[in-house]
C-alpha cells in the first residue's frame, strides 16, 4: 500500500473533492432507497454526509490511517451508528451481504494498476451488488497533450493553509509516465512551512495511479458485466462530451 495516504490531515487539507461530487452520490443513494457501499472511502468525505441524510453506509478503505480519520470524523459528526469503516481491499473485500449501490469516488479505481486487478474490484463489486444494484464511479479524462507535457516534470498543486495553524502547505507534484503500461508515477511532496516561510517539515510521498480512457472503461464495465445507464462530463450531470476533463459513469448489473 502507498504511503501517500499516511498523511490524513495533509490529505484532507488539499483533497477536497470535486464540485457537486458529493451531492451526486448522495442523490443516487436516496435515489436506490439502500445500504450503500463507499469503496476507497479514503477519511469519510462522501460517507459521512450521506449518512447525515440518513443513508446506511459501509465504507472500505485499504489505509488503516484513513479509516481511523474517518470513524473518529464520523464520532464528531454523530453518525457512527449509521456507517461502518471496514478495513480491506477493493479488489478482495468480502461482506456477506449485498447493497443497492456501491460508489468509488474521486477517481479511486484508478489505484487499480492492471487489467487483472480492475477485473478483481468490478467482480468483489458485482457479487456485492443486488439484482440490479447500482455501480457509480469517476475518473478524469486523460489529455494527450498533458500526458506528453508533464512527463518528468514537478510541478506545484497548491498552496494552503493548515487550519489551526499559521503554518502553510506548499505542495509539489512530479510525475513520469510509462505510457505503454499507462501509469503514472507521482512523487508528492508535502512542505510545510512557518509564518516566515522557513520549511519546518518535508514529506515525500510517492504513489502510482493507472490512466483510463473512456472507451476502455465502457469496455470493461461491459466486460464484468455491467451496463452503463448514465454517462456524464459533470456531477450536474451535463452530457460527456469531447471537453469533459471528468467522466462520471452509473452503471447497472446485469
Ligand atoms: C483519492 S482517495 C479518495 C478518498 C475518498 N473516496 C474521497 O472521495 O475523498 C483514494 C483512496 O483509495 C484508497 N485505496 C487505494 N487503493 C485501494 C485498494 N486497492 N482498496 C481499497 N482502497 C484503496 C486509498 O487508501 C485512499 O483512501
Amino acid at each position: 500500500m502507498s504511503l501517500a495516504y499516511e498523511w490524513t490531515d495533509y490529505y484532507d487539507i488539499i483533497s477536497t473533492g470535486l464540485e457537486h461530487d458529493v451531492e451526486f452520490y448522495t442523490e443516487l443513494a436516496l435515489e436506490v432507497k439502500g445500504p450503500v457501499v463507499d469503496l476507497a472511502c479514503g477519511t469519510g468525505r462522501i460517507s459521512i454526509p450521506m449518512a447525515l441524510k440518513d443513508v446506511e453506509v459501509v465504507g472500505i478503505d485499504a489505509c488503516e490511517r484513513m479509516l481511523e480519520k474517518a470513524r473518529a470524523k464520523a464520532k464528531m459528526a454523530r453518525v457512527s451508528d449509521k456507517i461502518k469503516f471496514v478495513h480491506s481491499d477493493m479488489r478482495t473485500f468480502e461482506l456477506g451481504r449485498t447493497f443497492s449501490l456501491i460508489m468509488i469516488p474521486y477517481r479511486s479505481f484508478l489505484h487499480l494498476l492492471s487489467i487483472k486487478d480492475q477485473m478483481a474490484a468490478l467482480r468483489q463489486v458485482r457479487k456485492h451488488l443486488v439484482e440490479g444494484g447500482i455501480l457509480a464511479l469517476n475518473v478524469f479524462v486523460p489529455q494527450i497533450k498533458h500526458l506528453y507535457e508533464e512527463d518528468e516534470k514537478s510541478s506545484t498543486r497548491g498552496i494552503y493553509s493548515i487550519p489551526g495553524s499559521e503554518d502553510r502547505l506548499v505542495v509539489w507534484d512530479y510525475t513520469r509516465y510509462d505510457h505503454f503500461q499507462q501509469i503514472a508515477e507521482v512523487i508528492r511532496q508535502y512542505e510545510r512551512t512557518d509564518r516566515n516561510g522557513i520549511v519546518v517539515q518535508r514529506v515525500v510521498t510517492p504513489f502510482h495511479i493507472r490512466y483510463i480512457f473512456p472507451a476502455e472503461l465502457h469496455h470493461l464495465l461491459r466486460l464484468a458485466g455491467f451496463s452503463v445507464i448514465g454517462r456524464y462530463g459533470n456531477f450536474y450531470k451535463e452530457p460527456f462530451e469531447s471537453k469533459s476533463t471528468e467522466l462520471i459513469l452509473v452503471a447497472k448489473k446485469i
